[in-house]
Parts: C-alpha cells; sequence; structure tokens
C-alpha cells in the first residue's frame, strides 16, 4: 500500500449557499438526525423510508435479513416498481418526460401518457408469453420507448437487462446467451453525431453469430430507415401495440425479486451481470434523488447518462420517476451539431438540476467559456459528477462558468453494484472541496483499510474503500455466477466487508477522496473496462501473438488505454501504423468503440517474471511516462524494457 500515499492537496472550499440552503429538503438537522438514527437503530432508519417512500402491496415484516455475502431487504414486503414509477403519479397533469432528439426534436410525455404506453407495451410483452422471471434485452438509445420498455418489464416482473447501443454484436451476443434473453427489443437505427447507426444490423449479427434463447425481435421505428425484417423472429413494435388503451395488472412482486440484469466489466475477459432487486433498490434511487439532487416537485432533471449504464437507470429512470419529477433526456451526442448543444438544451427548456460526467466537463471547458456564456443558465440550481474523478480545474470551471457560482456541486461516488449514491454531499449542508465526494450519506458505513483489513486511521493515507454495513440498494450476486461474487467481493477479507475496488484516502477533514481502482479495471470516459476484457479481444485477432493493457493518465478521457502488443513471427514485417489502425477496428467490433486503444505499441515481446507472468506495473510506469519503479529483478527478459522505452 506504501505506493498509495497521496500528494494531491486543494485548498479551495465552498460554503453551500444561503438561498439554497433555505429551501433545501435536507438541512443540518435533519441530517443530524438521519446519521443519529441510523446509528442507534438502523433497522428502524431503513424501515421508516421504506415505509414513507414505496407504495407497498403489502408490508414487510423484517428489514434485513440473512449474512454476508447474501442479504435480502424487506422480505415478506410486496410491491410493484413500475406502479411506484408510474400509477401513483397519474391524474395530476404532470410531465414525466421531455425529449430532445439529436435533430431537435422535442416530444413531451406526461405521467398519464407513459401510463397508457408502459401498459399497452406490457400487454404486447404478456401476449408474446413472456412470464415473471423471464429476461429481456433492450437494445435502445436513450428515447422514451426504452424507458416505456423498461417499465412494461419491471410492470411483469419480466427482468431486463440493458445493452449499451454502442456496443458490439460480439458483447451484444455474450449479454443474450449469459441470462438466456427471449427476447431483445431493439430500435431500427439511431443518429449520433450525425451519422445513421443501424442498431437492428447489430442485433441481426449477433443473431447470426447465435443466441438460442432468442425468440423474437421486437424493432421500434425510430428514424425513417430501411431495416431487413425477417418474418419468422422480428415484430414491429407499432404492430404489437394495442390501439387503445388496456390496463394490465401490475405483477406482485416480492421485494427480493429481480429487477434487472446489468452487465459491467471486471478483471476477467468476461463481463458480469450484476444482479439488482426490487424494493432495496428502489428506495435508494428514491432517497438519494431527494437528498443528494434535492429533487422537488418543479424541478427538470437532465442527467445525460445514457440508460445503458446504471446512472441511466438509477437517475434517468427509476429515482426520477419513483419520486414524480420530470426529466429531460437527450439522445444525442454532447457536441453535435454544436459544441454547445448542451448549454441551448439547459436555456430553452428551463433545466434545474443537471448530472454528468467529469469526462464531459473537460471536453466543453476545452471548447472554450465563450459557449456557455452565450446561454442564460440561470434556470439551473444545482449541478452533479458522477463516473470518475474530477480534477480540481474542471470542478471549478463548471462551478463558474456552468453554475454561476452559485450552484451547489454533488461529487457523487458509486457503482454498479451499490446501485445508488453512497458517497455524496447534501447540497445544502455539505462544504464542498474540488475533487472529492466527501462523505458517506446516512445510512451508508464506509471504511478504508489496509490490505489486512484494518482501518487505517492515518489522514492522508491510501487505502482500500469496504462499506462494512449492507444497505438496501447493493447488489445481489452475479447472474449464474455465485463463486465470482464471493470471489470480487467479499473473500479477501473474509466476508467482513463489501470491497468496492476502489482505493481512496481520507483528509483531515474527514472528506473521502476516491485515488483509483486496486484491480485490473480502467475507467475511460467514466465507462468501466476490463483491461483483461480488451487484451481478450486483441489476442483475437490472428496476427497477434500476446497483448498487454494499461491505463494512463489523459487529459480529457481521464484515463486512456495503451496497448502493448507482439505480433505472431510470420506477421512481425506488417507495416505497424496500419496494422495499429485495423487492430483498433477490431476492438471496436469486438466491444465497442469505447475500448479502442489510444495508444499502441509493438515489441518482440512483453515484461516477463521467470514465470511467465507479464510485469504490468513496469507497462504502467513506461505507459505513464514515470520512471521504472520498484523491483525488476524476477525479470526474465530485462533487454525488452530498453527496447519498449526506445519505441516510446
Ligand atoms: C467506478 C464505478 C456510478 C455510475 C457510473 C460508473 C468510479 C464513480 C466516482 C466519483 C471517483 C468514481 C469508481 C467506481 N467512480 N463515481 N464520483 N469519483 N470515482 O459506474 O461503471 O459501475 O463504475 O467508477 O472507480 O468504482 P461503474
Amino acid at each position: 500500500m506504501k505506493n498509495i500515499e497521496s500528494k494531491l492537496t486543494e485548498s479551495r472550499s465552498y460554503k453551500p449557499n444561503e438561498s439554497f440552503k433555505k429551501k433545501a429538503n435536507i438541512n443540518k438537522t435533519i441530517l443530524f438526525e438521519l446519521n443519529s438514527q441510523y446509528k442507534k437503530t438502523p433497522d428502524m432508519f431503513w424501515s421508516e423510508l421504506a415505509k414513507k417512500h414505496i407504495d407497498w402491496i403489502e408490508e414487510f415484516k423484517t428489514v434485513c435479513s440473512g449474512s454476508a455475502p447474501f442479504f435480502r431487504w424487506f422480505e415478506e414486503g410486496k410491491l410493484n416498481v413500475s406502479s411506484n414509477c408510474l400509477d401513483r403519479h397519474i391524474n395530476k397533469n404532470k410531465k414525466a418526460i421531455i425529449h430532445i432528439s439529436e435533430d431537435n426534436n422535442k416530444t413531451v410525455i406526461t405521467y398519464d401518457e407513459l401510463y397508457v404506453l408502459v401498459n399497452n407495451f406490457s400487454h404486447s410483452l404478456k401476449k408474446l408469453g413472456l412470464v415473471k422471471g423471464d429476461r429481456v434485452i433492450i437494445y435502445m438509445p436513450t428515447i422514451p420507448e426504452a424507458i416505456t420498455a423498461m417499465l412494461a418489464c419491471a410492470r411483469l416482473g419480466v427482468i431486463h437487462s440493458i445493452v449499451f447501443a454502442g456496443f458490439s454484436s460480439e458483447s451484444l451476443k455474450d449479454r443474450i446467451n449469459d441470462c438466456n434473453a427471449k427476447i431483445v427489443i431493439t430500435v431500427n437505427a439511431f443518429k449520433r453525431n450525425g451519422k445513421i447507426i443501424k442498431a437492428k444490423n447489430t442485433v441481426d449479427h449477433a443473431l447470426s453469430l447465435g443466441c438460442p434463447s432468442i425468440e423474437k425481435c421486437i424493432i421500434y421505428k425510430n428514424i425513417n430507415e430501411n431495416t431487413k425484417f425477417n418474418k419468422d423472429k422480428d415484430l414491429w413494435w407499432h404492430d404489437i401495440l394495442a390501439k387503445e388503451s388496456i390496463v394490465v395488472e401490475p405483477e406482485i412482486m416480492s421485494s427480493e425479486d429481480l429487477l434487472f440484469i446489468l452487465y459491467t466489466s471486471g478483471s476477467t475477459g468476461k463481463p458480469k451481470g450484476i444482479v439488482h432487486s426490487s424494493a432495496g433498490y428502489l428506495l435508494n434511487c428514491i432517497l438519494t434523488n431527494k437528498w443528494v439532487f434535492d429533487l422537488k416537485d418543479d424541478d427538470l432533471f437532465w442527467c445525460t447518462a445514457d440508460i445503458g449504464w446504471i446512472t441511466g437507470h438509477s437517475y434517468v429512470v427509476y429515482g426520477p420517476l419513483a419520486t414524480g419529477s420530470t426529466i429531460l433526456i437527450y439522445d444525442g451526442a454532447p457536441t453535435y451539431p454544436k459544441a454547445d448543444r448542451f448549454w441551448e438544451i439547459i436555456e430553452a427548456n428551463k433545466v434545474t438540476i443537471f448530472y454528468t460526467a467529469p469526462t464531459a466537463i473537460r471536453t466543453l471547458m476545452k471548447l472554450g467559456e465563450h459557449l456557455p456564456r452565450k446561454y442564460n443558465l440561470n434556470s439551473l440550481r444545482l449541478l452533479g459528477t458522477v463516473g470518475e474523478p474530477i480534477n480540481p480545474k474542471a470542478w471549478v470551471w463548471y462551478q463558474s462558468n456552468i453554475g454561476s457560482k452559485k450552484c451547489p456541486i454533488v461529487d457523487t461516488w458509486w457503482q454498479t453494484e451499490t446501485g445508488a449514491h453512497m458517497i455524496a454531499p447534501i447540497p445544502g449542508v455539505t462544504q464542498t472541496i474540488p475533487g472529492t465526494c466527501t462523505h458517506p450519506l446516512p445510512g451508508i458505513d464506509v471504511d478504508i483499510v489496509d490490505d489486512n483489513g484494518n482501518s487505517i486511521n492515518k489522514c492522508n493515507q491510501g487505502g482500500n474503500l469496504v462499506i462494512r454495513k449492507p444497505w438496501p440498494s447493493m447488489l445481489r450476486g452475479i447472474w449464474n455466477d455465485e463463486k465470482r461474487y464471493k470471489q470480487t467481493y467479499w473473500e479477501k477479507y473474509n466476508n467482513k466487508y463489501y470491497i468496492t475496488g476502489d482505493t481512496a484516502r481520507l483528509d483531515n477533514n474527514g472528506n473521502i477522496w476516491i485515488m483509483g481502482r486496486s484491480d485490473d479495471v480502467v475507467n475511460v470516459s467514466g465507462h468501466r473496462l476490463g483491461t483483461m476484457e480488451i487484451e481478450s479481444a486483441i489476442v483475437s485477432h490472428e496476427y497477434v501473438a500476446e497483448s498487454a493493457v494499461v491505463s494512463y493518465q489523459h487529459e480529457i478521457k481521464g484515463e486512456a488505454i495503451h496497448a502493448f502488443v507482439t505480433l505472431k513471427n510470420n506477421f512481425t514485417e506488417y507495416n505497424n501504423t496500419e496494422f495499429a489502425k485495423e487492430l483498433r477496428e477490431w476492438v471496436k467490433e469486438k466491444i465497442g468503440s469505447i475500448a479502442k486503444p489510444e495508444r499502441i505499441s509493438f515489441s518482440d515481446s512483453l515484461p516477463k517474471t521467470r514465470s511467465g507472468k507479464i510485469m504490468r506495473r513496469l507497462l504502467r510506469n513506461l505507459a505513464r511516462g514515470e520512471d521504472i519503479s520498484g523491483d525488476t529483478s524476477t525479470l526474465e527478459n530485462e533487454n525488452i524494457l530498453t527496447q519498449l522505452k526506445n519505441i516510446l
């Protein structure tokens, strides 16, 4: 752990502004009470919140049961998540979704309209024979129909698994097969950066690679674009959707029934299907929307995340809709057709809460402050970030140029596995400092421990970030892989803590600073990628003998990928520049554009120990332009370092 000592210091700090404080959902007293109630009677704390915020069909008796690593929450409770997001908000003439397309078409959908859409689509899914517990893949951009599909699944108790529409057909195929999905729902095509992306073709290709569990493919006609139609398998959304409104009784779900599977990268080549259940997940989504985003009835909340990521699940769909809020969704690129697209949308729609990733902020910062300055961004009252550590420079830029120095910034730390925010400022209370996600939320008990699992009680000393107590929205496992669940999250400290995989430190005011990952996971533009996953994609190319993937700091993306590659003997004469291009395309095809290596270096071999293990630590030093640190005496082929240094 010696090498994770922090050298970063930040002296700027910001108090919540007075007018925000006056109206905030949570003030100092409430926060104090919440924290002390949790300390004294954790079960009562969660029980009261769950009763207050969820509409139950039948109330629960126990709060948390089971033992690590398998916990159950609100076990006997019965509910339906979709009705919590819809049925209780109808007849109020309230807007649910404002959708802006890349072409700047605006659609407004009220809760009443969304209720009809979801019911009708549930009816269609039911007619296709889907029942509680079946799996459906949603491969769609962030459009109202994708949200409709999610909520329709939830209404029937069907488990959805959204695959980010930028993933390749191989990635899609792997996910379909891992969860044995019966149906895939997609669009004919969508536009991104002005280009037409034919999602249905990707689905067709995935199915042609072998997806025996798929019975039907439902296609929503999203834009005017021809698509192949396979009579045996394909169905048009508009053909199967009832013409008049049909009410489908929501399935009575137990608290612990699964709501969705979402695949994320880990430190092996195979993505893991993170599993979330119904009541607990919903509860933390609702609470964090109220506590961290200070969400109120008249807000317009824009979270720029795609529904393909957990942020889109918790802060586009389930959290905001369960609280009856109005969300804005935009399914285009941040800088298309012009670099000020975000600011234009905020002004035109009077967005009040804006939540995005540091990588987007850095991109927009680079384009210059004259762009946001052209717009009136006064409607904004709170800003948020998520996905990776935000560097203080970007934080301060965000605060002054977008937040007019008056908006609190909530830097929210959490994971696909945690379901909802774990560490984040309470905007009316917490003093914020650029670069730290500050303190754990009420009910969340985190610690920073050394490799033996002992608390590190020293300031600024890095360690492993763990969560000591179970919480309602925690993952319930990895789909079909109990062993990996235990190994990844629990075994190292004998089931004592949930292991986040992040390293962090505490400053002398108790603020938590996330330092990075402790495993082979990299974070490119806020997207989690496993280096092993990329390596296995690279070595699957017939010319490649071996590959090691590491990350290095990147001005915009946070981290970027550097792939070290050795070619099979008969291909070493190949033109490296040309081949690097080909390899990038290859990775794009295997995983998706986000995984394309920024840099590729070819060498005769890779630095290995005598036992044949690639020393990624040395490659990391090289990629980051650092001096080679630590011991190299176990290196089998020392001269390879000289060769690598020369080519970089
Ligand atoms: C990993 C989780 C959570 C939704 C988006 C990503 C990193 C996330 C922060 C933050 C520093 C952060 C962590 C975490 N991360 N938020 N505010 N500050 N790092 O979800 O793909 O599950 O990735 O993202 O490393 O473990 P994910």
